[in-house]
């Protein structure tokens, strides 16, 4: 079964199709990036009018790139929430007018869910039962996946997402939006030791997150410096990232080890980090763990992870109505 998919929940236009929920065929992303740099973060309405400027073009590419006109796809499945309500209606309606005019079904997708499923794509093992991290711009969570769509949420950020962290901190240093991969390169020339922030647990028994207090104390402490060269900057960016990475990892170890799983799973735009690819996977090999990371190309927001979650949807018997509605924020009981 082949799957067209569409993602427009934030920033990014993206159109994808893959086959069997497995074999990526194309997968175009289309990035806002450059224009809500500008702004020091997304904007909502330019989002949505960007994504209407998109989303044909992109998705023409991504049927020419795979070489298959609309006849030949079997479905079409968009992201139907969480994210920007406006940026949502511009692809969940696009998905909806193009399964309409061609008779293909539709499938609504979970946008975290789609992340989660980015470490199965292209996957030959089984990826269950396993602990999976979701870390990007908006979310930050532990789950337990248990079946393929089967997902509990074990605990998530009681305020910022880690993701949202790395840009906030970002802004604070100068170093624009966003600034995940910005802080990321700089860490690397810092000493991650030189300055300790205070490691943000919550409860070390709890699953849940909290990185507004970690923000709020590079705050302090750059209030505290007058001045600050290259190298002292790289020193803060370390050691910031060192206590964001060293809390993500910890979580999902706990949760491995409580729920007594073999695989953990890291997705989201902060798997893209290296520092925290590294520590996880050290301790993967320590604690005799699978760990399982998407390529760098499906961390970030991306449509083949949609499509792939679409195939699997629609074989469980889950489509979507013509009349079905984008929902903007976290709903789904499980998700
Ligand atoms: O998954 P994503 O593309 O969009 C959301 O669903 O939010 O994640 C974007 C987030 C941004 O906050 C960005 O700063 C962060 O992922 N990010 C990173 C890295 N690359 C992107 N954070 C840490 N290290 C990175 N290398
Ligand atoms: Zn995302």
């Amino acid at each position: 079964m082949i799957v067209l998919g569409i993602e427009t929940s934030c920033d990014e236009t993206a159109a994808a199709i893959v086959e069997s929920g497995s074999s990526i065929k194309s997968s175009i992303v289309a990035s806002q990036v450059s224009v809500h740099h500008t702004f020091g973060g997304v904007v909502p309405e330019l989002a949505s009018r960007m994504h209407m400027e998109a989303i044909v073009p992109v998705v023409e590419k991504c049927l020419d790139e795979a070489g298959l006109t609309v006849s030949e796809i079997d479905a079409v499945a968009a992201t139907q929430g969480p994210g920007l309500a406006g940026a949502l209606l511009v692809g969940f309606c696009f998905a909806k007018a193009l399964a309409f005019t061609s008779g293909k079904p539709l499938v609504g997708v979970d946008h975290l869910e789609g992340h989660l499923q980015t470490v199965s794509i292209d996957s030959k093992q089984p990826c269950f039962p396993m602990i999976g991290l979701l870390a990007s711009g908006g979310h930050t969570g532990i789950y337990y996946l248990k079946s393929q769509g089967d997902y509990q949420l074990l605990g998530q950020t009681r305020d910022d997402a880690a993701g949202e962290a790395y840009d906030k901190v970002a802004k604070m240093l100068g170093l624009g939006y966003p600034g995940g991969a910005v802080i990321d390169d700089l860490a690397h020339q810092g000493n991650p030791e030189a300055i300790y922030f205070k490691r943000p647990y919550v409860d070390k028994q709890a699953y849940d997150f909290s990185f507004s207090g970690i923000k709020t104390a590079v705050m302090r402490y750059l209030q505290s410096c007058p001045k600050i060269d290259h190298s002292h900057r790289a020193d803060i960016a370390a050691g910031f990232q060192e206590a964001v990475v060293d809390v993500l990892v910890y979580k999902v170890l706990h949760a491995a080890k409580k729920k007594n799983c073999s695989q953990i799973a890291v997705v989201g735009g902060v798997a893209a980090n290296k520092r925290l690819r590294t520590k996880l996977s050290e301790a993967a090999s320590r604690e005799k763990l699978t760990l399982r990371i998407p390529p760098l190309s499906l961390c970030g927001d991306n449509a083949a992870m949609i499509a792939a979650v679409g195939y699997h949807n629609l074989k469980a018997g889950k489509g979507a109505s013509l009349d079905a509605d984008a929902y903007s924020r976290q709903i789904r009981p499980k998700l």
